[in-house]
């Protein structure tokens, strides 16, 4: 039997057989996007990949990136984004996902959504029938007012049995204090008793129309395959 560990490296690896030289690529953030840039790694040091170029989803892809020396662009110097790879927290049934528990949502979703391919890397416990079913949905929101934006939050889901929403905190020294993204933004986590029902987009836009919301995690529609490793050591690719 594999380990998820392994299993996310299957999955990386699988997904990095689609990029062909040439490419500019998306290069996602978390434990299983990092297989995905050591493999990038080793195929350009080696010359079976050329003329690569990578635009990070956050700063500790960047530093990555660098370490294993792909080459890198700014979105904004990037003309097209041919094929993007990372990982997610959740994907559902149509292929939605919760990304963003580890912090980096925001650039992600800038990179991920600006065209081309976007490749899901998981390992099967990530299949979930729906989202919000095995933990935080993240909602990134600017510093000021962030109570205030966190209680126009709560109030999208008012009366909702189970639900509930908190601050992302982070123990420095002896202290609490709020987790900061890579923009210098806040993150708000909702919590579902049993996953969130109704219809993802308008959900989406009520949380995106609250003023002090900046982004939410729940990526939808945007997934054009998503590559899964299985316990059994099989991959499956759905689309
Ligand atoms: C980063 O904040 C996330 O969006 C990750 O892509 C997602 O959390 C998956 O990470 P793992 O591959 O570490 O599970």
């Amino acid at each position: 039997m594999m380990t998820q560990e392994e299993l996310k490296r299957v999955a990386a690896h699988r997904a990095v057989e689609m990029v062909t030289s040439g490419m500019t690529l998306g290069l996602g953030t978390g434990s299983t996007a990092a297989h995905a840039l050591d493999r990038l790694g080793d195929l350009l040091r080696s010359g079976e990949l050329m003329a690569v170029a990578g635009v990070p989803t956050s700063l500790k892809t960047e530093a990555h990136a660098g370490r294993v020396g792909i080459p890198m662009l700014a979105l904004g110097g990037a003309t097209r984004i041919d094929l993007s790879i990372d990982g997610a927290d959740e994907v559902d049934t149509e292929l939605n996902l919760v990304k963003g528990r580890g912090g980096s949502l925001l650039r992600e979703k800038m990179i991920e959504g600006s065209g081309g391919k976007f490749v899901v890397i998981v390992d099967e416990s990530k299949l979930v029938p729906r989202l919000g079913c095995t933990g935080a949905v993240p909602v990134e929101v600017v510093p000021f007012g962030c109570d205030r934006t966190l209680g126009l939050v709560r109030k999208v889901f008012d009366g909702l049995p189970g639900f509930s929403a908190r601050l992302r905190k982070v123990v420095v020294g002896k202290e609490e204090v709020p987790f900061v993204t890579d923009n210098g933004n806040y993150i708000v986590e909702m919590f579902f008793e049993d996953g969130i029902r109704g219809d993802l987009g308008e959900i989406s836009d009520r949380l995106l129309r609250i003023t002090g919301v900046v982004e939410h995690g729940m990526f939808i529609g945007m997934a054009t395959s998503v590559v899964v490793a299985k316990k059994d050591g099989t991959v499956a690719v759905l689309h």
